[in-house]
């Protein structure tokens, strides 16, 4: 029997990584352009952290994680987001002494038991960003700037920018009391989920996909945006503000209140129309309390994240630029001569911007130039016994199958010339 992967991840093959590489290496330089270090974690942490961090009323903690007891009785989890990981890390690296705003970022993998489907894996990849240090509304504009402007260099169009205020923790007791009174009387007509949540976190009944409850929803839920404070009311307003002027399109959503437990004040998603049913693209906001929950001091933060393989199904493949490096194709025959020829390839190799693939499989002289078209050479490299023994190869040029004779140590300088 043959094995296979798991349900909801993929193997990712090299005509896929060449696309991951582009995307990546632009984020990267992006988020270098934004003044923010690259941050990485352990792919497993303590299963508390995520209980503590994203709360366990929320569907990734109750039914997501990928959890287990080690062998010595630690509960541990494979991470299912980064941000609390990301905090944990702040706190124990006692990264605040090292400025009041610590701009971080990280690109990496993550897994929920989810139920796969176009755009939802269980392991799936998300780069974003946390931005510790600042209550100000400039902070979660130039976040939510990022976002959008990290589309825009991949030519995404089509976009469509929602955010929200769900308030700071005062107001929160209140409105839920009053969203509990809301719909009370309609709990029987509730999934069993909903009905649940409606005696725990009531705020997580909007992260219900069930029809019956969001028609419920929208036609008695109150909206918690008309319950927040003046100062929080304040912020928004001035986000906005800064957000018009930096001629970012977004739309108030009042109904946008996230599906994770750490935030206060401002959220955001970034949709397309051209995803599917899993639209979000990316998904956020501030997170004022988090860092104090986990045992930090009181730190105010902001962040995103955006999904990969949801940018990889919408971006134009035309647009990614793969390796523009020169290939040439190394055809060695005579079994005798393989060290010294792998030894001439060797000194090759100190050339920037060249791919140089080597024959290893012993093939005739016609197999191999069928090699090198497939691999789109532009020059082959034949290297025989009576070239090594009279100090030089032949090169053939494949797009005009001319053919020369170059001494061994001048081959260095023929390619530096040809690469320029
Ligand atoms: P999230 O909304 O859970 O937020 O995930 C962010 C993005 O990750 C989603 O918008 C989506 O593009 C992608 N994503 C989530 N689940 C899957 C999946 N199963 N398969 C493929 N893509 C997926 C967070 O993770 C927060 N930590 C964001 C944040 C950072 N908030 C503040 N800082």
């Amino acid at each position: 029997m043959i094995l296979r992967n798991i349900k909801g991840t993929k193997d990712l093959l090299p005509n896929d990584t060449k696309k991951w590489q582009w995307i990546e290496s632009n984020i990267h330089k992006i988020m270098c352009s934004y003044g923010y270090g690259e941050i990485r974690t352990p792919i497993f942490e303590n299963t508390e952290l995520f209980i503590r961090g994203i709360g366990d009323a929320t569907d990734i903690v109750s039914k997501e994680m990928y959890s287990w007891i080690d062998q010595g009785n630690k509960k541990l989890t494979l991470r299912p987001e980064l941000t609390a990981p990301v905090v944990r890390s702040y706190i124990q690296h006692n990264m605040q002494s090292l400025g009041p705003i610590t701009r971080l970022y990280y690109i990496d993998s993550l897994f929920r038991r989810e139920r796969p489907q176009a755009g939802r894996q269980r392991q799936f990849h998300q780069y974003g960003i946390e931005a510790i240090g600042s209550e100000f509304p400039e902070q979660d504009a130039e976040v939510i700037s990022i976002a959008y402007n990290i589309y825009k260099f991949f030519g995404i169009k089509e976009l469509s920018v929602r955010i929200n205020s769900i308030g700071g923790i005062s107001i929160r007791d209140k409105y839920l009391k009053l969203l509990k009174s809301s719909l009370e009387k309609y709990k029987t007509y509730l999934s069993p989920v909903s009905q649940k949540r409606l005696d725990g976190n009531a705020l997580r009944l909007f992260d219900s996909k069930n029809k019956e409850d969001q028609k419920i929803l929208n036609e008695n839920a109150p909206f918690i945006f008309d319950h927040i404070s003046d100062e929080d009311l304040i912020h928004f307003n001035t986000l906005i503000k800064i957000l018009k002027k930096m001629n970012i399109p977004f739309y108030h959503d009042k109904k946008l209140v996230r599906g994770l437990d750490y935030y206060t004040r401002t959220t955001f998603e970034i949709t397309s129309n051209k995803l599917g049913a899993q639209d979000a693209l990316c998904g956020g906001g501030r997170y004022d309390k988090l860092i104090e929950q986990l045992g930090g001091k009181k730190t105010p933060a902001m962040g995103f994240a955006a999904g990969i393989e949801r940018l990889l199904m919408i971006i134009d493949n035309a647009k990614i630029q793969h390796s523009q490096n020169m290939n040439i194709y190394i055809s060695i025959l005579g079994e005798k001569i393989i060290p010294q020829a792998m030894n001439i390839i060797n000194d090759l190799r100190k050339l920037n911007n060249i791919s140089i693939i080597t024959e290893t499989n012993r093939r005739s002289l016609k197999a191999q130039m069928r090699e090198a078209n497939r691999q789109k050479s532009k020059y082959v490299i034949i290297i025989g016994e009576n070239e090594i023994n009279n100090n030089y190869v032949i090169i053939k040029n494949m797009e005009n199958s001319e053919q020369f004779e170059v001494l061994i140590n001048k081959l260095e300088k023929f390619f530096i010339e040809k690469i320029n």
